[in-house]
């Protein structure tokens, strides 16, 4: 019987991080935790409510003041973890380039940033998950036993993304996708509260030119030195 550990893959937007996350989660079976989704959760949130739009704007005040009502969850179901915005299923939605553009400036709120680091240490309290984000190794999980910081190319990622929203028929041009990767990294590198940045003990990883086999038995290789 191996120690459970939590895993904390962070890294830039759209570099694969909740690919390898949910496939490293199931091999090891542990609980995988998208923490990304609960920032888009709240985003979808202040979009509805006229506290943020795809400007850039955010009513940093009101959406404070709201954060006590606004619930976020995972729910398993067979086709894989939804994500719950007060009961209902927004999955898909956060998923769109509207959100995406609102999202960046709601995470870098200080009180949405407290109140979704909170969530996510309790849901690692037994440990045994693999969460993926931008602040994990280093705020929400500090002390995880393995760190993985991930890097490509803002053409690969774009390309990357671009391809993702298109087999979802979700339309979005590869130009869009690219100044979206980019103005999300400034943002999220430069922001006050928990910046994204490699942790100093994290294993920098530039997939750029990385299949998904090999990247998935580097993580295994990591995991088992980890648990060892
Ligand atoms: O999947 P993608 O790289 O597009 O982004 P995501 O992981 O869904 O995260 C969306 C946004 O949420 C990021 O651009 C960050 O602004 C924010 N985020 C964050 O601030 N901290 C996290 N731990 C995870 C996401
Ligand atoms: O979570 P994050 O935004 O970092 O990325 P993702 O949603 O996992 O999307 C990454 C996309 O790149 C997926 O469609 C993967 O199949 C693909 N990909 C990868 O994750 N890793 C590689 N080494 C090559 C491609």
């Amino acid at each position: 019987e191996h120690k459970k550990i939590i895993i904390a893959i962070d890294g830039y937007s759209s570099t694969g991080k909740s690919t390898m996350a949910k496939k490293l989660a199931r091999q090891v079976g542990y609980r995988y935790i998208d923490s990304g989704a609960m920032y888009r959760a709240v985003a979808l949130y202040a979009l509805r409510h006229g506290m943020a739009d795809t400007g850039g704007s955010v009513d940093e005040a009101r959406l404070t003041a709201a954060l006590p009502g606004i619930a976020i969850d995972f729910k398993v179901t067979p086709d894989g973890q939804r994500t719950m915005l007060n009961g209902e299923d927004v999955e898909n939605e956060i998923r769109s380039m509207t959100v995406s553009q609102a999202v960046s400036p709601v995470a870098a709120v200080a009180a949405v940033r407290h109140a979704m680091t909170d969530l996510q240490q309790q849901m690692g309290r037994e440990k045994g998950i693999v969460m993926d984000g931008r602040d994990i190794g280093t705020t929400v999980f500090p002390d995880a036993e393995m760190k993985v910081f991930v890097t490509a190319s803002a053409e690969t990622r774009a390309r990357r993304r671009f391809d993702e929203l298109k087999a979802k028929n979700m339309n979005a041009g590869y130009d869009e996708v690219l100044a979206n990767l980019r103005e999300r990294d400034h943002i999220d590198e430069t922001r006050a509260e928990s910046p994204l940045r490699k942790a100093a003990d994290a294993f920098m990883l530039d997939n750029s030119d990385m299949t998904l086999d090999e990247q998935d038995a580097l993580l295994l290789r990591i995991f088992n030195e980890r648990t060892r």
